[in-house]
């Protein structure tokens, strides 16, 4: 495996912000896609303003809200249970974004801000964690101002797959790949509430595409993970994507 390898793998024209960033730096703490081009996808529908407080809910090791501050000059709260807020420091430090990035430890049910605080709440590949439950949405939109944003990346299905599921699913298949729902299921999850207005609720153009390229990237630096490469590569993008979610919230 050559450098150049690696980032060839990791340059997209359609992500030009994420193809400028060290390859290395990309793939040193993988979790679940692209955690680079899911953000930058979702800022593809999403607007913020230089200044704005973001919050990066489950922002693992903060890749994002990095991104987030570099790229578009918010200022984010990093908020995550699994990862180490003081690992998730020394990265900030080092990336030179220590006055725009805070890192904590947040449960996402026990949330330690002011309601109303944020202008938006940016969510890549962790909201399907805490979010189905139908009470959750109006937990956390409390703590965006009237008219601020709640956007989403997860992983999720392109239609809901019913009980005969294809065989490279049934084999994967475990309980965690109930919360793997689709846009419109999302739409009418939160919709429903009448607390917020949605935007968008589709899938990632070529999401699946991407998600399976940055596995095979991983897998470059022995950091891939074939069952989920495996399973992408047989549904070739008939279910399994990225769904793309963005609303605000109502006055
Ligand atoms: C698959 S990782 C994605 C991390 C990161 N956003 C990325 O794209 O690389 C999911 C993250 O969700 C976080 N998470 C899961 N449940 C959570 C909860 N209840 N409260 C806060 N964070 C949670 C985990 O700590 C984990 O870092």
């Amino acid at each position: 495996m050559t450098a150049a390898g690696l980032r060839e793998a990791l340059t997209q024209e359609r992500y030009p912000r994420s193809s400028a960033y060290d390859a290395d730096w990309v793939v040193s703490a993988p979790m679940g896609p692209h955690p680079l081009w899911s953000v930058e996808a979702l800022m593809q529908v999403m607007r913020v303003e230089p200044g704005m407080r973001v919050l990066d809910l489950g922002c693992g090791a903060a890749l994002t809200s990095i991104f987030l501050a570099r790229e578009y000059d918010v200022r984010v709260w990093a908020a995550d249970l699994w990862i180490d807020p003081t690992d998730n420091w020394q990265r900030i430090q080092d990336a030179g974004v220590s006055d725009r990035v805070h890192p904590l430890r947040a449960e996402a049910h026990e949330l330690p801000f002011a309601h109303g605080f944020f202008g938006a709440i940016v969510s890549v590949g962790a909201y399907h964690y805490f979010g189905t439950e139908a009470r959750y949405v109006a937990y956390c939109t409390d703590f965006l101002r009237p008219g601020g944003q709640l956007g989403v990346i997860v992983p999720g299905m392109r239609r809901d797959p019913g009980p005969e599921l294809p065989q490279y699913l049934a084999e994967r298949w475990t309980p965690d790949f109930f919360t793997w729902l689709d846009p419109a299921w999302w739409r009418r999850h939160w919709e429903r509430t009448g607390l917020i207005t949605v935007d968008v609720a589709d899938l990632v153009p070529d999401g699946w595409a991407d998600w399976l390229r940055w596995l095979e990237a991983c897998e470059l630096v022995g950091k891939g993970f074939e069952p989920d490469a495996k399973m992408l590569r047989e549904d070739g993008g008939e279910l399994l994507g990225l769904v793309r979610l963005l609303a605000r919230r109502t006055a």
